[in-house]
């Protein structure tokens, strides 16, 4: 690493179900900073159709996967890469492998083909995005993943989930999943003393799609994580909030949909 870095991490969005207003005001964002790499966290779509509860109901005769997918490529990948030439990396959350899982399980002797798989439903190639792997290290000893794999335990608390599997992995852990918002650090006092951060993103859903809500406000917060790595190796991670009208400030400045910062 030889200079700053900056990369901006964009929350589970879970496509169709996404605020489209919350997405554009991220990739604004990422064509005024000009960040060095843009990461999504995963569940990047929802996937309805192939879901386990969605079996034996009209949703799973929907056939909407094909077309769902188009859409977030043409509402997200596209737009990113016409902003931002660096770094794009992708997680595959456990919304994003519905698909392939459900190839898996009702139609294992076509389960080979890799069609139904996150990277080439939304075209990576074409955009030169890469397929992050489960667990990522993004910064030396910072490591980012969508949250459903490596038997991380779920905590109530904003960032507590991405905290204890910060602890158990003695690195920092950016991650989505949760839906909630916020970075905590924990400083081990072992020799040299070294901060480590769970950090989760968020997710920026129009949460009245989110019908296992059942209508209630859930305990989830629309924001964005902001990333920075110096020259010498200080880790500052930044999460981002945005409000109702999806306004967010950052480095000072105000950033309001539709409006130039
Ligand atoms: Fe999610
Ligand atoms: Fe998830």
């Amino acid at each position: 690493m030889n200079e700053d870095q900056i990369v901006v991490v964009c929350p589970d969005s879970q496509n169709p179900k996404h605020d489209p207003v919350a997405m554009k005001a991220i990739v604004d964002f990422i064509a005024d900073i000009e960040p060095t790499g843009v990461i999504h966290i995963g569940d990047a779509l929802d996937f309805e159709g192939p879901a386990r509860w969605t079996k034996d109901t009209r949703k799973e005769y929907a056939g909407n996967v094909e077309q769902e997918a188009e859409d977030f490529t043409a509402e997200f990948i596209a737009p990113v890469r016409e902003v931002h030439d660096g770094f794009f990396g992708i997680h595959e959350g456990n919304h994003d492998l519905r698909p392939r899982q459900y190839l898996e399980k009702y139609a294992p002797a076509l389960a080979d083909s890799k069609f139904f798989h996150i990277e080439n439903l939304c075209r990576f190639d074409d955009y030169g995005v890469q397929r992050l792997p489960d667990f990522y290290e993004v910064f030396p000893n910072v490591v980012t993943t969508h949250g459903h794999l490596g038997r991380i335990r779920l905590a109530q608390v904003a960032g507590m989930t991405a905290l204890n599997a910060a602890k158990r992995f003695t690195k920092s852990v950016v991650m989505g999943h949760t839906h909630r918002a916020a970075a905590i650090p924990h400083t081990l006092g072992i020799g040299e003393p070294q901060t480590i951060w769970g950090i989760e993103v968020g997710h920026i859903m129009d949460e009245s799609c989110a019908d296992y809500l059942k209508g209630t406000p859930g305990d989830w917060q629309k924001a964005f994580g902001v990333l920075q790595y110096s020259k010498s190796g200080h880790f500052k991670p930044e999460v981002v909030y945005l409000n109702q009208a999806n306004e967010f400030e950052f480095g000072g400045y105000r950033y309001s949909p539709g409006a130039a910062a």
